[in-house]
């Protein structure tokens, strides 16, 4: 079996990428610092999965730390590069946090890649290097720019990444640009489970539907779309997951992949209150919502053309908006219970 190693991999996304990995045939490794997620976690990939892998509480910016889990797994096939901190709010308060553990974890991954010849590599990006665009879908080709320094942090990696990959040509790296990932496991064992007050839609509204918040704030009805609310590409972190997989296979089975780039969205973009009026019709109507202000920064619309990974990868999302609002939600229950 190929080892992958997953860094960040007890978090959301990685979380459920591990489980899609073992479903896959690979046999996934684990290096996370727990600065953003449980220990427990480990279980529940146990229970779903049958199998426990092998996990390293080792901060990836740790360079010695880091190396022993080279050392002592010669093999490594593929390396996925999920650690980083991920909340915009905070990068603008605490730029240096995240200019340090973002770009810091992709130094130390490629320089001990280099040294132990692993030249595969999967690096978490985001919808957020985008400039803004009034032409939607966005392509991969379309205009970057980034607007603080979380997507900054993105913006540099994937720079960093292409210049290293032109001076190695033998390194093969694919961006993932994922959108807005919801959901969570149908197992509701594992999901999204922010700290304090959530900022993102999904986690918000799963708290007012248990009543650990009183309302939603629906940021802005004067957008220029459908009703008035913002509109994004929502996609259930299960297929962004498969996603991960259909990454992994053309690393493994070509050559001489260079360096790729593509989206991971649905295509299809949902305004707030879609999300709010499903979430409503799948779970019983337990949100109540307000209109607010705009939240500063915030866009009208965006969402991806999944062309490119449909063609390149084979990927495409099949998991509906309802599977996406009733599992968010009995993750959120379970976790609450
Ligand atoms: P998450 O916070 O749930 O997972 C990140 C994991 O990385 C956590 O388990 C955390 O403990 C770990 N980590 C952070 N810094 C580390 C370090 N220095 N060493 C070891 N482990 C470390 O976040 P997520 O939602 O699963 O996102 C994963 C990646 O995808 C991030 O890079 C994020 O920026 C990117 N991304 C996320 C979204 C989203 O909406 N969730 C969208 C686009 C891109
Ligand atoms: C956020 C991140 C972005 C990241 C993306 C991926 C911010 C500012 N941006 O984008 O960097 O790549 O997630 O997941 O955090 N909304 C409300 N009320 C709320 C919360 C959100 O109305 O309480 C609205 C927003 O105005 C937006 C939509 O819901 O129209 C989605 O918001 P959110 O989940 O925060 O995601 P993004 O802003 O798209």
């Amino acid at each position: 079996m190929k080892k992958i190693l997953l860094a960040g991999g007890m978090g959301y996304i990685g979380s459920h990428t591990v489980i899609e990995v073992i479903n896959a045939g690979y046999e996934p490794i684990i290096v996370d610092n727990l600065s953003n997620s449980k220990i427990e976690v480990l279980d529940s990939i146990e229970k779903i999965t049958g199998t426990r892998p092998l996990f390293y509480e080792v901060d990836v910016c740790n360079m010695k730390d880091l190396e022993k889990v080279f050392e002592e797994n010669r093999d490594i096939e593929v390396v996925i590069h999920f650690a980083g901190f991920k909340a915009v709010g905070e990068s603008v308060l605490e730029p240096l946090k995240y200019y340090e553990n973002n770009l810091i974890s992709t130094f130390n991954l490629l320089e001990v890649m280099q040294k132990y010849h692993c030249n595969k590599f999967i690096f978490s990006s985001s919808a957020t290097v985008y400039a803004v665009s009034k032409v939607m879908p966005l392509c991969e080709n379309f205009p970057l720019g980034a607007s603080n320094p979380y997507g900054r942090t993105k913006l540099f990696n994937e720079q960093i990444l292409e210049d290293y990959q032109k001076a190695n040509p033998s390194f093969n790296v694919i961006l993932l640009r994922y959108f807005n990932p919801i959901g969570a496991h149908e197992s509701g064992l594992i999901g999204e489970d922010p700290n304090g007050i959530p900022n993102n839609l999904m986690p918000y509204i799963c708290q007012v539907a248990t009543g650990k918040l009183d309302h939603l704030n629906v940021f802005g009805n004067d957008y220029d779309t459908k009703d008035g609310t913002g509109v994004r590409d929502y996609i259930h972190v299960v297929d962004l997951a498969i996603g991960h997989v259909k990454a992994l296979d053309k690393l493994v089975r070509e050559e001489n992949v260079g360096l790729k780039v593509y989206n991971l969205g649905t295509g299809t973009g949902y305004s707030v209150l879609d999300i709010v009026n499903t979430f409503n019709k799948v779970n019983g109507n337990l949100v109540n919502y307000q209109i607010a202000k705009r939240r500063p920064g915030d866009i009208a619309t965006c969402y991806a053309s999944s062309q490119k990974a449909y063609d390149e990868l084979g990927f495409k999302a099949t998991k509906t908006l309802e599977e996406m609002c009733k599992s968010s939600y009995e993750f959120q229950k379970r976790k609450e219970a």
